[in-house]
């Protein structure tokens, strides 16, 4: 199918959107939007008819944005969501490309018989994890939007507040969460339920992950053990002292919390087992757990996959494995821009002629299957999304720095006394007033320096705003005496004029930045 295929003289230019057969499932792999970028990379498009009804977007739609609808089976690329089943292999057409989610590493009988069709499969699941390519990566799209309906499909169940409240008719205390894992799924869960006000905790053998729980305002829970830490960025089996240690944990917040979400996963493995029965039974009546990982076999005893239990001592544990389409809309739109951006990649000439570059690491990693050949799996992909540092064991405190050139202690002594040298001639010789005022200074610095280490991630912001605030009074303070003659002063005043203008500055351009995150096109 590529420029390097010259057995395929007529290249595919029809792209065709199916209608998904897999019951429950309400995605579409393209939406009216997503066509029209298709289109600007070349391609026509035809949609089956009905394929978008589910996500709220009918035949008119696609046809507006210039589709025809009709058979789209017989296409030369066809868009899906989830594999296809026998009898829809038997519709692609030979030669042709399919563009879905497979899972080629479980399921390589899918491949012999996608194979055997004589087609090309680029498998959306096998996207590697690089930054490059995550703008493609629809797991995580798809994981980010099912953290996101875990947390509003067990504040539903819950059926009490979120958040904390103290009201005329009384005190409501907040709910607390604990969520295991904190990749994609668990952080956008993290985020989503603090953002509800509860009191989120959260958990993953990835200590490097504990500054992104705290950013989403979630407490970052450490294991307390020897875990070896991964090299890649991705998680690692746990070894027999890390799970013993984590179970004590499990046991110990399953008593605490009300909502547990788990979404451990570890790739190409069946799921962890986090949360025993007796954790489950030694949970407050009415505590909802969401076991995300159901699909996979469940972090939870007792989960079943696709299902709703309520156990003896009424804990429900929801096992749906339907997260992401139960926001069918803005789920197809998302993996229609990722389905985009993949073939933005194979279609450099933006001519509706996909090449395939085996040189390129994700195009050779999504392609399983090339012209009738099974060419799962890759060759292993260097990542580049490693962290730096492996981080600290444990993250609450400082990590032995031992690369950091350190001070001797007869050094150390001797800036002190340096210091107390030069504190003294200030206040002998300066006049009173300047001493008066370095001594503020003096305590200004100490205070400001533990006060401000001590804020909040998430009260940066206000704390950003008053020193603005302090910047408008020294700048008047400055603007004051400049013009008293004082040559010292004045020249004092210029740099606290200067120094104070650079905050203020700073704070518009800042805030320029942050808004313009928000704003649209
Ligand atoms: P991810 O790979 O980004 O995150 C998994 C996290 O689990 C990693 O941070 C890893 O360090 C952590 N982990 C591994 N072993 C652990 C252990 N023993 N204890 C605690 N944490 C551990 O995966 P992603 O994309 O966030 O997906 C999470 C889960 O959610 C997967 O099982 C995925 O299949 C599932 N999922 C479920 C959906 C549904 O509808 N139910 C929809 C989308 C994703």
């Amino acid at each position: 199918m590529s420029a390097q295929h010259p057995a395929h003289p007529h290249p595919p230019r029809r792209i065709g959107v199916v209608t998904e057969s897999t019951p429950g499932e309400t995605r579409v792999a393209a939406t009216p939007a997503t066509v029209r970028l298709l289109h600007g990379l070349g391609y026509e498009t035809v949609v089956e008819s009905g394929a978008g009804a589910a996500a709220g977007y009918g035949d008119e739609a696609y046809a507006q944005a210039g589709a025809s609808i009709g058979e789209a089976w017989n296409a030369d690329v066809v868009l899906k969501i989830n594999a296809p089943s026998t009898e829809e292999i038997g519709r692609l057409r030979s030669g042709a490309t399919l563009v879905s989610l497979i899972s080629p590493a479980q399921r390589p009988e899918l491949l012999e018989e996608l194979a055997a069709r004589g087609v090309t499969v680029l498998a959306l699941d096998a996207v590697p994890r690089i930054s490059r390519a995550q703008s493609m990566d629809v797991l995580s799209s798809m994981a980010n939007i099912a953290g996101y309906r875990a947390v509003i499909e067990a504040a539903h169940v819950f059926g009490r507040f979120f958040t904390g409240q103290v009201t005329a008719a009384g005190k409501v205390p907040p709910a607390k969460v604990l969520v295991a894992g904190a990749g994609v799924a668990g952080l956008a869960a993290i985020g989503a339920a603090s953002s509800l006000g509860a009191v989120v905790r959260a958990t993953d053998p990835r200590p490097e992950v504990a500054d992104q729980v705290k950013s989403l305002g979630g407490e970052y829970l450490a294991v307390n053990t020897a875990h070896e830490t991964s090299t890649d960025g991705y998680a690692r089996e746990t070894t027999a002292d890390y799970d013993r240690a984590a179970a004590e944990l499990y046991h110990e917040q399953a008593r605490e919390v009300d909502i547990v979400i788990t979404t451990a996963l570890i790739p190409g493995r069946p799921a962890p087992r986090l949360l025993t029965a007796a954790d489950v039974a030694a949970m407050k009546p009415g505590s909802v757990i969401v076991d995300m990982a159901a699909a996979q076999g469940g972090n939870v005893e007792g989960t079943i996959a696709g299902r709703t239990v309520v156990t003896d001592n009424g804990v429900t544990v929801l096992g749906y494995t339907d997260l992401a389409s139960r926001l069918p809309d803005q789920a197809s739109q998302m993996f229609g821009t990722n389905v985009v951006n993949l073939l933005a990649l194979i279609t450099p000439g933006k001519d509706g002629r996909p090449a395939l570059d085996f040189d390129d690491v994700v195009q050779r990693a999504v392609t399983v299957v090339r012209s009738g050949e099974v060419t799962w799996p890759p060759p292993p992909v260097a990542v580049s999304a490693a962290p730096q540092d492996a981080g600290p064991e444990e993250p609450t405190t400082a990590p032995p720095d031992t690369d950091r050139p350190r001070i001797t202690p007869a050094a150390r002594y001797g800036l002190i006394g340096l210091g107390m040298l030069a504190t003294f001639l200030l206040v002998a010789f300066a006049p009173a007033q300047l001493a008066e005022n370095f001594t503020v200074f003096a305590l200004a610095v100490v205070i400001g320096y533990y006060v401000i280490g001590k804020v909040h991630h998430a009260l940066h912001t206000p704390l950003m705003s008053v020193t603005n605030a302090i910047s408008g009074i020294v700048v008047i303070g400055a603007l004051v005496q400049i013009g008293h003659g004082n040559r010292l002063v004045t020249v004092l005043s210029f740099v606290a004029i200067l120094l104070t203008s650079v905050n203020i500055f700073g704070g518009f351009a800042v805030t320029r930045r942050m808004l313009s995150m928000f704003s649209k096109g």
